[in-house]
């Protein structure tokens, strides 16, 4: 039977960096979750007569919204949902089961890389057709359909069991519960010389993939360990848990400090990767060699032609406008187009729909391409493992080379997490308005050549965005760029990026920190935190 509640519009369900994201007990709140869906249906016109795709991280909270949610599907008289088993599904995987089936769009479950269980975080995004995170104009939509929500329609009935593949029925609606990981490993198998990689295991390299206890641990054994021959074990934490073990499941030297300790310990295999809680992220690391996220897309843009998937060459490449520069030095030797985006993987989509970029990239570990319209964690890996064994070089002789021929940029990102909104928006505000008075100033021992608030074009649609960070050139070829996250659920996170080119074939091996000591200055400088925000240092330094 299907119910129609009455309901009111909930403040604040307005999608943020990457769809809807609360605290889990937010979520729980009677009708909260409920409200966000039928806004998603109103948003994009309906789900009557549509196919769908439905999967989440497995976080806490993961299998109650997937039932819901398929009740709500059945009301609205969706045709068909494709599910993962078990409500499974990571975010590359959901991208490309969209596209692989044609469906009209799909829901995924996951606040990525934020700590999952009762005291943590859920979200819930919207893909469209093209398997990409819903852009601008549709998450406006659904947005607006959140404040002018007056019901939901929801099908009384029990559970489904998630568990049993095939096709089962829901009042009208068929739901199709598929493999999670079965369409997506066929894909890798595609792109990738799957004979190389397992020929580079057979000849005893090594290495450790950490899972974090969330979504890619299923995906990793099956592909690394049992159709690539990498030894049982090279993938640990690899069962997804509800809490994600306690810890939070984000791919950097502070989160995955274990692998860290393991690869630049005696111990050491040749190899280190790690993934986030929904699958899109990944670390990259090799024997006492970290890779930067902006550093590895910049690798993976010059070598891809090494790789079967993309021996044809790139059409373009794109960043997103805080990642650092180091892959523009790259189009440029290529010779193809190179775009700087807003933050967000939404912004990469028509780019790579219009045939314009290849590969895209984000300094917060986020690489893809586009085989799938999201990024994907795995799929870097990958990435590396194909290249390093068809160049026969470690991981730090890659990286050497790579920068004695296009220099190295020094990057580093620094995060002042739950500090107070106001202070925030007033410091950002303040930048925004100071902007004409920086250019020529002196902020230590640098000197500004530009400073603006960045604004993106689309190429593509021509639609604008603006506010999406401010940016500050330096003459000394430093950049510093200050944005506030739109991911965080409690207070504001201020994101500050510095970045610095090394001259010449000199200095290529210092520790990034000093190395950036002087954007830092300059940034402390200009911004003051330690006044503002009552904090000595960051939170997080990446
Ligand atoms: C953060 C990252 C951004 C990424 C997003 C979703 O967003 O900075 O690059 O696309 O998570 O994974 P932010 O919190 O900065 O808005
Ligand atoms: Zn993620």
């Amino acid at each position: 039977m299907i119910e129609t509640i009455v309901t009111r519009p909930i403040d604040g369900q307005k999608p943020g960096t990457s769809g809807l994201r609360k605290k889990t007990r937010v979520f729980q709140e009677p009708g909260y979750l409920e409200n966000f869906v039928q806004s998603i249906w109103n948003g994009i016109g309906g789900v009557q007569g549509k196919l769908l795709v439905l999967g989440g991280d497995g976080r806490f909270f993961n299998d109650q919204a997937v039932q819901i949610i398929l009740r709500m599907a059945a009301a609205s008289g969706a045709a068909r949902v494709i599910v993962g088993q078990n409500g499974l599904l990571s975010t590359p995987a959901a991208s490309h089961l969209i596209r692989a089936r044609g469906a009209d769009g799909g829901v995924i479950l996951s606040a990525s890389h934020n700590p999952g269980g009762p005291e943590g975080d859920f979200g819930v995004k919207f893909n469209t057709a093209n398997g990409g995170p819903a852009p601008e104009r549709v998450t406006e939509a659904i947005f607006r359909a959140t404040t002018e929500l007056e019901e939901y329609r929801i099908l009384r009935a029990p559970d489904l069991d998630l568990g049993e593949l095939g096709i089962h029925r829901l009042h009208e609606t068929e739901v199709e519960i598929v493999d999670p990981v079965a369409d997506y490993a066929a894909l890798m198998e595609r792109l990738f010389d799957f004979d190389a990689i397992r020929a580079l295991f057979a000849s005893g390299f090594r290495m450790r993939f950490d899972a974090m206890h969330a979504i890619t641990g299923p995906y990793a054994r099956a592909i690394l360990e049992t159709r690539l021959g990498a030894p049982a074990g090279s993938v640990i934490n690899a069962t997804p848990l509800p809490d994600f073990g306690g810890g939070h499941p984000d791919p950097n030297p502070v989160w995955a400090h274990e692998l860290m300790a393991l690869m630049t310990g005696p111990e050491a295999p040749d190899f280190g990767a790690a993934s986030d809680g929904d699958g899109d992220r990944n670390m990259i690391v090799g024997r006492g060699q970290y890779v930067t996220p902006s550093d590895s897309l910049a690798v993976i843009a010059a070598n891809a032609h090494l790789v079967p998937g993309y021996a044809g060459g790139l059409k373009g490449v794109a960043r997103s406008m805080p990642s650092s520069a180091a892959l523009d030095r790259v189009a440029e030797a290529l010779g193809i187009a190179c775009y700087a985006t807003p933050t967000g993987w939404k912004f990469f989509g028509n780019l790579l729909d219009a045939g314009r970029a290849t590969l895209c990239g984000e300094e917060s570990a986020g690489t893809g391409s586009d085989h799938i319209r999201e990024k994907d964690g795995l799929w870097a890996v990958l990435m590396w493992l194909n290249i390093l064994a068809a160049r026969e070089q470690s991981v730090a002789e890659v990286m050497a080379d790579h920068w004695a021929r296009f220099r190295r940029n020094y990057y580093s990102r620094h995060d002042y997490e739950e500090v107070d909104s106001g202070a925030a928006t007033t410091l950002v505000e303040e930048l925004r308005a100071g902007l004409d008075r920086l250019a020529g100033a002196r902020l230590g021992v640098l000197r500004v050549r530009t400073a603006e608030d960045f604004s993106y074009s689309d190429p593509v649609d021509g639609s604008v965005t603006t506010k999406q960070g401010i940016q500050i050139h330096f003459v000394e070829d430093a950049r510093l760029v200050l944005r506030l996250s739109g991911t965080g659920t409690a207070g504001a996170t201020l994101r500050v990026y510095l970045e610095r080119v090394v001259a010449g074939p000199e200095g290529l091996a210092e520790d990034p920190q000093a190395a950036l000591a002087e954007v830092i200055a300059a940034a402390e400088e200009l911004c003051m935190f330690k006044t503002r925000f009552g904090r000595a240092a960051p939170d997080v330094v990446t």
